[in-house]
């Protein structure tokens, strides 16, 4: 695993970041991040619904301190592919899973809210396949990654058409940088209701 990040890392943000604030984390997503989850939270508060959030692919999770100190009534939940890293207060909300697995990890129809930063990286399509499935109906997902083929957009869009009736994309946006050879992107998703 070392040997893969240090021969990734020097070229690959991917492998650079480990504690994005939110306020950055899904560029390109249209709007600021840390205020899409607040409305997020008001709207479940509003519903008497404690809100049920997963980050797959956490980092340090440290990014999400401050926020959960200032909603204790949010429920987080994380992903990691080990424990080595993450921030004592969090550790125990954190499941050790690849993002392909997540299914073998947490019941369908579970959260309200699922974002990824960076967090699927080589598993794209089957992290997709199994937020939805894990999203509540009318839950959302964000999900931005990066790819160095531009291969990702058309996948994931493929994906789309072959579940036209499970999701709805709300928002999509990939910015090509044909220098680097890099395409980010960024999903911002419904399950169907
Ligand atoms: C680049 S870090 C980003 C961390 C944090 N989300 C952020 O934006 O700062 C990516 C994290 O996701 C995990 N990750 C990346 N691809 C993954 C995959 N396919 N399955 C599980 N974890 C993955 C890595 O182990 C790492 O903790």
């Amino acid at each position: 695993m070392i040997r893969i990040r240090r021969k990734y890392e020097k070229k690959h943000i991917a492998w650079k970041v480990s504690d994005t604030p939110l306020e950055k984390y899904a560029e390109p997503f249209p709007q600021e991040f840390s205020g899409y989850l607040n409305d997020r939270l008001a709207d479940s508060r509003k519903s008497m619904i404690r809100h049920r959030l997963l980050d797959v692919g956490v980092g340090t999770g440290n990014q999400w301190i401050n926020f959960l100190n200032k909603n204790p009534d949010m429920e987080f939940n994380g992903t990691a592919l080990a424990k080595t890293m993450l921030h004592p207060e969090i550790k125990q909300k954190i499941k050790i899973t690849t993002a392909a697995n997540l299914h073998n990890h947490f019941e369908p129809n579970t959260f309200d809210t699922i974002v990824s930063h960076y967090g699927t990286h080589g598993q794209e399509l089957e992290a997709l396949e199994d937020i939805i499935y894990l999203l509540k109906p009318g839950g959302e997902a964000v999900v931005t990654g990066i790819s160095h083929n531009l291969f990702e957009k058309k996948l994931l869009l493929n994906a789309k058409k072959a579940n036209q009736n499970i999701f709805d994309i709300i928002h999509h946006k990939n910015i090509i940088d044909r220098i680097k050879g890099e395409s980010k992107w960024c999903y911002h998703i419904r399950k169907a209701s």
